[in-house]
C-alpha cells in the first residue's frame, strides 16, 4: 500500500515525538488558541508559506544539548520534514541573522544595548553572511532544489531589510505559518507585523523557543503564546494540529 505524503509526514513526526516530551510541556502544556473540536477543519489554504525564523547555527547550536533545546530542535525538524513531504511542497522561507561583513556594520558605532541582538552576547553569536555561524542548522534541512529560500536580516522582524514582503506579495501569499527562535524576538515581531499587513498568521507553539536558561523565560514564552498572540488574533497551534492541517492544505501555489 502506498501511503499519501501526509501520512508519511505524520509517521515521521510520530517517531520524533517519542523522543521528546516537548519543550512546551515544561512546566505546563501550553493550550493552543484553536480548540480541539475545531482543529479538524484547520487548513492553511493554497497560498501559504512556512517561515522558519532565525534558525541559523549561531542561534541554535548553544541550545542543542539542553533538554528544552533538544525538544525544540526535534519538533522543528519534524515539522520541516512534514512540510517537505507535501506534494508539491509549499514555499519555505528561512531567516538567518547575518551581518553584511565581519565589521557588523548594522550594529552601529555606539550600539551599546540599543539595537537588536546586542544583548545576550549576540554580536559574538552571530556573524557575517556566508560563514558557518549564519548557515541554517543542518537538521533544519534547506532544500534549494525544492525552492527553499534563506533571507539574511539584522533586526528582529523577519522582513527587516530583505525581500520577504516582495516575495509574499508577488506570490499572492495570504497565510504564513511561523516557527523559530526566540519567541520574544523574531516570532513576536514577525507575527505582529505580518498580521498588520493582513496575512493570516499561525504560530506553531511547539516550534518556538525562548532562549536563555532562567525559569522566567518559560513564563515569558507562555504569556506571549497564550496571552498576547491570541488577542490579535494570531492563531497559536500545536505541532500536531499543524501537521494535520498540512494534509488539508494545498496543493500549494507559488
Ligand atoms: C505540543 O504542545 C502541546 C500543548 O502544549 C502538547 O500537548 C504536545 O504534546 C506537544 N507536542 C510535542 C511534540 O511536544
Ligand atoms: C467548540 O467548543 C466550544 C466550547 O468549548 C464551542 O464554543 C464551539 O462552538 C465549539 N465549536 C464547534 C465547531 O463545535
Ligand atoms: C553537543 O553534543 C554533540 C555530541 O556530543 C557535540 O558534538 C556538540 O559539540 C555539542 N554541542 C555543544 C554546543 O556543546
Ligand atoms: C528536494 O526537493 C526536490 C524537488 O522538490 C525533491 O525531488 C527532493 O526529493 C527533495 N530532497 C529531499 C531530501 O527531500
Amino acid at each position: 500500500m502506498t501511503l499519501p505524503s501526509r501520512s508519511l509526514g505524520l509517521i515521521a513526526c510520530a517517531a520524533a515525538l517519542c523522543n521528546s516530551v516537548g519543550y512546551n510541556c515544561h512546566p505546563t502544556c501550553i493550550p493552543p488558541s484553536i480548540p480541539a473540536n475545531e482543529s479538524s477543519k484547520l487548513s492553511f489554504g493554497k497560498y501559504y508559506v512556512v517561515l522558519n525564523l532565525d534558525v541559523e547555527n549561531g542561534a541554535v547550536i548553544p541550545y542543542e544539548n539542553n533538554t528544552a533545546g533538544k525538544a525544540w530542535i526535534s519538533n522543528l525538524a519534524c515539522w520541516i520534514h512534514a512540510v517537505h513531504r507535501q506534494s508539491p511542497p509549499p514555499l519555505s522561507i528561512y531567516t538567518a541573522v547575518a551581518y553584511v561583513n565581519s565589521h557588523k556594520l548594522e550594529l552601529g558605532v555606539q550600539s551599546g544595548e540599543a539595537v537588536p541582538f546586542v544583548r545576550n552576547g549576540a554580536p559574538e553569536l552571530f556573524g557575517a553572511a556566508d560563514t558557518k555561524t549564519t548557515k541554517i542548522y543542518e537538521r533544519f534541512y534547506v532544500n534549494e532544489t525544492a525552492g527553499d529560500v534563506v533571507l539574511p536580516k539584522a533586526r528582529f522582524y523577519a522582513g527587516a531589510g530583505n525581500q520577504l514582503e516582495e516575495i509574499l506579495r508577488a506570490q499572492k501569499i495570504d497565510t504564513v505559518v511561523l516557527s523559530g527562535i526566540a519567541t520574544s524576538g523574531v516570532v513576536l515581531a514577525t507575527a505582529l507585523r505580518l498580521f498588520d499587513l493582513d496575512y493570516n498568521v499561525y504560530v506553531v507553539l511547539n516550534n518556538t523557543f525562548q532562549a536563555g536558561a532562567k525559569t522566567s523565560n518559560q513564563e515569558v514564552n507562555e504569556v506571549i503564546l497564550t496571552g498576547i498572540l491570541p488577542l490579535l488574533p494570531v492563531k497559536v497551534i500545536t505541532l500536531e494540529q499543524a501537521v494535520d492541517a498540512l494534509g488539508r492544505s494545498g496543493p500549494a501555489k507559488y
